[in-house]
């Protein structure tokens, strides 16, 4: 018989321990974030040039600086169909690596739509609706976006259009079957439903998309209409903070498990996954606790590691305000890895400021070691990972090397942001040994970071 935290498996928290607000990182930051600018004016945004865009409720949230933001009953209602979700330590594959660290991971994939994105997907659609608009457009990448958008958007009564970056609406159908299935209109970006789309496809009728161009179409959409808002899955302050309920939770349940983690480890595409793990444990770290956070990005789009922090527009038409941040230029389009999610030129502010602050590090890794973690991931612990959670799985196992090379022992804990079952393509194509390994090159990153020339700098 298993006993003692030792060797427990699996650490679960009843429903009634669900977290009942959100935790705002903004309150314990050691350095302000700096304005969102006005490209116009060059000025700060007020409230109300976002109110075309957002609901005045996730505005407030957007600047708040409450350390804790409530989390109304019927969010709590729909996250209690999938939260508290499970805190898993991975005995099996620290036996195959044979490693003296002990792994821990969190998994965002028992959500309906596979990963985290819902926790936020469906405060957006709440707080939408509560003030009256009646649909939502967004765009995706590797499509959990647009599948958790499209599901929120179902249970609380809005309508959904999603544009799916091209060259994932081709790798992934079942994704857009599944987005179908919630109701959700949906069409490949670019496309030729807005003008932002039409321009891009009259210069580059091959384009392979981008997050920053499906952006462009999603934000032109809802300011066009009265009925529609736009909805982001990553990037923005509230985003993050609607994520925070998996750092809680993981909390809880690694003292359920009788250990705290010194390194905490998570993939970033515009980071929400991240943040959502990381930030409650950043708390702590702000507070005195040695803790190494860890964000793991894809060598083909290193915004984090080899990107300038800068004043960039969020989208590639330039529709979106001036966000700081790291960035490798917003018309940039990164090369069509299979993890779609990662993506995308920028980062969010938040987790930009934190790495300027020296509280976050980054690493970039190529597709075929990442995929190479994932199978090894999945031959242990079972759980086929999504392409993009795969990156915190190889980061963790750089971590738990260099660990055992010094001869050190870590407990490591890293957010598996999702399941990969609709991903097979893309191991198949690794499987074939025809995946191919992209790293950014410096003259295309010189090249791309020429856009931001003549925008305002950061202080
Ligand atoms: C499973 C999964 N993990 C991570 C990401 C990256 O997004 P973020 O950095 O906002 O968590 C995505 C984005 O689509 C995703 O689908």
């Amino acid at each position: 018989m298993r006993t003692g935290t030792g060797s427990q498996t699996k650490f679960v928290l009843e429903e009634s321990q669900l977290p009942r607000h959100w935790y705002n990182v903004c309150s314990d930051m050691p350095t302000a974030l700096q304005p969102v600018l006005h490209p116009g004016t060059g000025q700060p945004v007020g409230p109300d040039d976002l109110a075309p865009l957002f609901p005045m409720e996730l505005i407030g949230q957007e600047v708040s600086e409450e350390a804790e933001i409530a989390i109304p009953e019927e969010i709590l209602e729909i996250y209690s169909l999938w939260r508290p979700t499970p805190l898993y330590r991975a005995l099996r594959l620290e036996a195959a690596i044979g490693t003296r660290s002990r792994i821990f991971y969190k998994y965002e994939g028992v959500s309906p739509p596979g990963s985290h994105k819902p926790n936020t997907a469906v405060a957006q659609a709440f707080y939408n609706k509560k003030e009256g608009r009646t649909r939502l457009s967004t765009e995706t990448g590797a499509g959990q976006w647009g599948s958790a958008l499209s599901f929120a958007c179902k249970l609380i009564g809005l309508e959904c259009k999603v544009y799916m970056v091209r060259v994932s609406y081709e790798q992934k159908p079942a994704r857009r079957s599944m987005i179908k299935a919630w109701g959700a209109e949906i069409v490949p970006s670019p496309s030729e439903q807005t003008q932002s789309g039409r321009a891009i496809l009259a210069e580059h009728p091959d384009s392979p998309g981008s997050l920053g161009i499906a952006i462009s179409e999603a934000v032109e959409d809802a300011a066009g209409r009265d009925d529609t808002a736009y909805s982001l899955g990553s990037v923005l302050n509230h985003v993050l903070l609607h994520q925070t309920v998996i750092g809680q939770e993981a909390l809880a349940q690694m003292e359920l498990a009788g250990a705290f983690p010194d390194v905490i480890v998570g993939c970033v595409g515009g980071g929400s996954n991240f943040a959502g793990l990381a930030f409650p444990f950043l708390r702590e770290k702000i507070a005195g606790r040695e803790i190494d956070v860890l964000a793991c990005e894809p060598a083909a789009c290193p915004t984090l590691t080899r990107g300038l922090f800068a004043y960039d527009f969020g989208d590639t038409s330039k529709l979106t305000p001036l966000v700081p941040m790291h960035t490798l230029g917003h018309d940039f389009v990164p090369a069509p890895i299979h993890a779609g999610g990662l993506r995308y030129h920028g980062v969010a502010p938040l987790i930009s400021q934190l790495v300027r602050d020296g509280l976050i590090r980054a690493e970039a890794y190529t597709q075929n070691a990442v995929f190479a973690s994932a199978v090894l991931f999945a031959g242990s612990e079972g759980i086929l990972p999504a392409p993009e959670a795969a990156h915190a799985i190889h980061g963790t196992l750089q971590v738990a090397k260099a660990a055992d090379e010094a001869g050190e022992e870590r407990t490591i804990l890293f957010n598996l942001s999702g399941h990969g079952h609709f991903d097979m393509a893309a191991y198949d194509t690794y499987f074939a040994g025809k995946l191919e390994d992209v790293a950014l090159d410096e003259g295309s990153m010189e090249r791309a970071l020429r856009a931001i020339e003549g925008l305002p700098t950061p202080a």
